[in-house]
C-alpha cells in the first residue's frame, strides 16, 4: 500500500501521506493541505470522514464490533475488572499493581468531600431541574472552589485534579439525583469502594442503616466500565477541543456533560425507556413503531438503535442485553419493556431499512432496562453515563494536554452574502 495519496486539482498534483496507525487504520495527514493548495480545504459536516486526532486510548472496529481500553477487549474488561481500575487504566495506560490502585483509591478518598457552600447552587435549582444541567453547572461551580486544578501544566498537577474530579464527581451526581427527592445530601462512606459509595450516596435513607446488595453494585461496576470510554464521539470530541484552548479540566468536563445530554447521544438511554414506555401504553404495538421510524415524514427514530461507527452489534449493547436478563432474574423483577424491548430489536434487525443501513442495537438500547431494575430514576440514566464516563473523558483530556495539541479551530466554508454596503434605514 503506497504510504502517499495524491490530490489533482487543475492539472496540478499534491502529494500527502498516509499514516498507518497500530490497528492498520490508515488516515491521510493533510496538515500541509491549505498551504500547498492556496488555501483549498476539505469540508466533512459531522466530521464523519474526518479523523481529529491521534490516540493510544481507546480502539474501536465499527465493522467487527470491536472495543478495546488500551489493548483489552471491553468483553475482559467487564467480566474480569472493577471500575476504579479500569479508570486508573484508561487514564495512566496500564492496569494498576495492588499498590498504585491502593494509592489511586487512598487519594481520591482523602478528596472526596465537597465544600458546603456548593450546597447553596444546588438550592438555586429548582426541584424540576434536570440532573445534567444540574451536574454540569455544579462541575463548573467546582472550579470556584478549587481554583488550583485550572491552570495544571505537570502531570502532578493535572494528578491532583484528577483524583479531585474523580472523588467529587459521584458526590455531585448523587446529591442531584437526592435534590429532586427531597432527600438530605449524603457524603458518602470512604470505607466503601467506589462503586458501592456512589450507590449509597445515591439510595442511602436518612432513617435506615444502608445495607449493600452485591448485585446491584456487581450490575453498577459492570455498566460504568461499559460506558468508560468510546474514543472520539461527540462528547468526548467536546472534552478535547475546550481543553485544547487551555481550559480547565473540570470546565472542559462541564462542556462535554452538556455535549452527553442531547437524545442523540448519551441522552439516548432516557430515551429508549420514554419510547418503550410509550409503545407499551400504546398496547405495545411495535409494528408501529418500527413503520413510523422508518417514515422520513416523521421525525421519530428509534432510539438505542444506530450508530455513526458500529455497522454491526455494539458490544456493549450485547454484554448490558446479556446482564439485564440476569440482573432482572436474580432480583426477581419482571419489566414488560424489556419483552418490548427485545421484540422490537428482533422485528428491526429483520426488517429491510435497517438492515440496508446497518442499524443495530447500541449502548443505550439496554441500559435504561437496568437502571430502572437498580431503583434509578429514569431522568438520572444519562447521569450513570456521564459517571461511567467521567475517567474516558480524563483520559482524553490528559492525552491532549500531555501531547501539546494546538487549539481545536475547525475551518469553513462561506456561503453567505458577498461585500455590499451599509443603507441606512430611511433606504433600507
Ligand atoms: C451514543 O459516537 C459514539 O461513540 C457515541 C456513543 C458513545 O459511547 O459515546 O456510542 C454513545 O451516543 C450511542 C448513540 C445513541 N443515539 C441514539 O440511539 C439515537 C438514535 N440513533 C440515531 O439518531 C443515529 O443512529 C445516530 C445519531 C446514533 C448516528 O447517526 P449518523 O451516523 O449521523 O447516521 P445518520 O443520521 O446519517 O443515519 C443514516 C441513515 C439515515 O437514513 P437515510 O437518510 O440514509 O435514508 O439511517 C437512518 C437515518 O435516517 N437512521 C435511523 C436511525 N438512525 C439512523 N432511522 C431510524 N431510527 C434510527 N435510530
Amino acid at each position: 500500500m503506497s504510504k502517499i495519496a495524491t490530490l489533482e486539482i487543475d492539472g496540478k498534483k499534491y502529494e500527502f501521506p498516509i499514516i498507518e496507525g497500530t490497528e492498520n487504520e490508515l488516515g491521510i495527514d493533510i496538515k500541509t493541505l491549505r498551504g500547498a493548495t492556496g488555501g483549498i480545504t476539505t469540508l466533512d459536516p459531522g466530521y464523519k470522514n474526518t479523523g481529529s486526532c491521534e490516540s493510544a486510548i481507546t480502539f474501536l472496529d465499527g465493522e467487527k464490533g470491536i472495543l478495546r481500553y488500551r489493548g483489552y477487549s471491553i468483553e475482559e474488561l467487564a467480566e474480569k475488572g472493577d471500575f476504579l481500575e479500569v479508570a486508573y487504566l484508561l487514564i495512566f495506560g496500564e492496569l494498576p499493581t495492588a499498590a498504585q490502585l491502593e494509592k489511586f483509591d487512598k487519594d481520591i478518598k482523602e478528596e472526596s468531600h465537597v465544600e458546603e457552600d456548593m450546597k447553596k447552587i444546588l438550592d438555586g435549582f429548582p426541584k424540576s431541574a434536570h440532573p445534567m444541567g444540574v451536574l454540569s453547572s455544579l462541575t463548573s461551580a467546582l472550579i470556584a472552589f478549587n481554583p488550583d486544578s485550572v491552570d495544571v501544566e505537570s502531570e502532578e498537577e493535572m494528578y491532583d485534579a484528577i483524583v479531585k474530579i474523580m472523588a467529587k464527581f459521584p458526590v455531585l451526581a448523587a446529591w442531584a439525583m437526592r435534590k429532586r427527592k427531597s432527600l438530605p445530601l449524603d457524603y458518602g462512606d470512604s470505607s466503601l469502594g467506589y462503586v458501592e459509595n456512589l450507590h449509597k450516596m445515591m439510595f442511602a435513607k436518612p432513617n435506615k442503616a444502608y445495607e449493600a446488595n452485591k448485585i446491584v453494585n456487581d450490575a453498577l461496576d459492570k455498566l460504568l466500565i461499559l460506558h468508560a470510554d468510546h474514543e472520539q464521539n461527540c462528547s468526548t470530541s467536546t472534552v478535547r477541543i475546550v481543553g485544547s484552548s487551555h481550559a480547565g479540566l473540570f470546565a472542559s468536563l462541564s462542556a462535554g456533560i452538556s455535549a452527553l445530554w442531547g437524545p442523540l447521544h448519551g441522552g439516548a438511554n432516557q430515551a429508549v425507556i420514554e419510547m418503550l414506555e410509550a409503545i407499551k401504553e400504546d398496547g405495545g404495538d411495535t409494528a408501529r413503531y418500527i413503520d413510523k421510524a422508518k417514515d422520513k415524514n416523521d421525525p421519530f427514530r428509534l432510539m438505542g438503535f444506530g450508530h455513526r461507527v458500529y455497522k454491526n452489534f455494539d458490544p456493549r449493547a450485547k454484554i448490558i442485553k446479556k446482564s439485564a436478563d440476569e440482573v432482572l432474574g436474580d432480583l426477581g423483577i419482571e419489566d414488560p419493556v424489556l419483552d418490548i424491548a427485545k421484540g422490537l430489536s428482533e422485528v428491526a434487525l429483520q426488517d429491510e431499512y435497517f438492515v440496508k443501513r446497518k442499524l443495530y442495537p447500541n449502548v443505550d438500547f439496554y441500559s435504561g432496562i437496568i437502571y430502572r431494575a437498580l431503583g434509578i430514576p429514569t431522568e438520572m440514566f444519562t447521569v450513570m453515563f456521564a459517571l461511567g464516563r467521567l475517567p474516558g473523558w480524563i483520559a482524553q483530556w490528559r492525552e491532549m494536554r500531555l501531547r501539546k495539541e494546538p487549539i481545536g479551530r475547525p475551518r469553513q466554508i462561506y456561503t453567505g452574502e458577498t461585500h455590499r454596503e451599509f443603507k441606512p434605514v430611511s433606504e433600507r
